[in-house]
């Protein structure tokens, strides 16, 4: 059987760079490329291959994916949503023209995978807040909500036409210590356990009752690695699979973190991030994931709360 050779772009970021580690353990250093316009991750350096790439210069990707004889690609470089909303242009024309990229060169290479994440941000204001089931309304309100709605109706699309075997799945807001957040609107999750630890307060930029769904990087890694693992014909959804693990407020983060410190106080002072996140669900169902792949989340908010203290201390 030939060998899997994987390119990851967008290596450098909050996912990239665990999803990289993850990969080089399941398939070796040598078989998996980081590929990111930044400088490598400190976590990276040593660990296998790296390249420079810019996301949006086809000719180099083919280039790099021919030389390299890639099979499969993950393409993680986005712009997320409070960056998508302060450059809308920039957003939309790098979420799209990344992905047309990718999906061209899956086409035209005859790549085994690829694999491209949405969000939980494809739903709007009408969409249902409570359990929000895989199809419903959508009608994204933010650029970078758009922009995922129109990648997973792509995706769809160049399966449906050519056959191109690719997956993906609607993340929560992610949670973790390894690498830093990126310019999302869940991004207080991660950076309250800095501030507890570092200065005992923190100053939220959403309200106390904002309900978003989330979930601990562990269990995002390994989600992705078992859609990408499932066989075909399980692979029922070509647009991308509801996700979910947990949902809080930042009034319970700050409750699960006075737990183990008890004297983290929390104020609120909410900006233009509280409009994007009164206009996502509070709560996903992903019936489908776990009936199509069996999807199951372990962490929930006190075991994850307590991971992430205990790592980051
Ligand atoms: P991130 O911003 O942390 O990382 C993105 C990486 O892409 C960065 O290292 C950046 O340097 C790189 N990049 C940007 N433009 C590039 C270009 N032109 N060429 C090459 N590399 C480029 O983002 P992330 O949080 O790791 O997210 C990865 C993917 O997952 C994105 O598609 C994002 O929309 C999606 N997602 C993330 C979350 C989350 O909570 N982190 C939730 C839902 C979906
Ligand atoms: N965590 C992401 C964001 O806030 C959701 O896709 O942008």
């Amino acid at each position: 059987m030939a060998t899997d050779k994987i390119l990851v772009i967008g290596a450098c970021g909050q996912i990239g760079v665990e999803l990289t580690a993850a990969l080089r353990t399941l398939y070796g250093n040598d078989n998996v490329i980081a590929g990111d316009l930044r400088e490598e991750h400190p976590l990276l350096v040593g660990t296998g291959p790296y390249i420079t790439c810019d996301v949006m210069n086809k000719e180099l990707l083919l280039s790099i994916i021919r030389e390299h004889r890639i099979t499969q690609v993950y393409l993680l470089a986005a712009i997320l949503s409070a960056t998508g909303e302060k450059n809308p242009g920039l957003a939309w024309q790098i979420n799209m023209q990344s992905l047309l990229n990718l999906l061209d060169i899956a086409r035209d290479e005859k790549l085994d995978k690829l694999y491209w994440p949405s969000s939980i941000a494809v739903f709007g204001p009408n969409s249902p807040k409570q359990n929000t089931p895989q199809h419903t309304i959508i009608e994204p309100t933010t650029v970078y909500g758009i922009s995922k709605y129109a990648g997973e109706q792509w995706c769809a699309y160049y399966h449906k036409n050519y056959g191109i075997d690719v997956r993906s799945l609607r993340y929560p807001g992610l949670i973790s210590y390894k690498s830093a957040p990126g310019g999302g609107t869940t991004d207080y999750a991660i950076e309250i356990y800095h501030k507890a630890l570092a200065e005992g307060s923190y100053e939220c930029f959403l309200d106390e009752d904002t309900y978003l769904p989330m979930m601990y990087m562990p269990d995002a890694i390994r989600a992705t690695i078992e859609l990408m693992q499932a066989p075909k014909e399980s692979i029922k959804n070509r647009t991308a699979y509801n996700l979910s693990a947990m949902s809080f407020s930042p009034k319970e983060i700050a409750a699960s973190i006075q737990k183990h410190i008890p004297d983290f106080t929390i104020s609120y002072k909410p900006d233009f991030r509280q409009q994007i996140a009164n206009s996502w669900p509070q709560s996903i169902n992903d019936q489908e994931a776990q009936e199509h792949w069996n999807w199951k989340p372990e962490y929930d908010l006190e075991t994850m709360t307590a991971d992430m203290l205990k790592n980051l201390k």
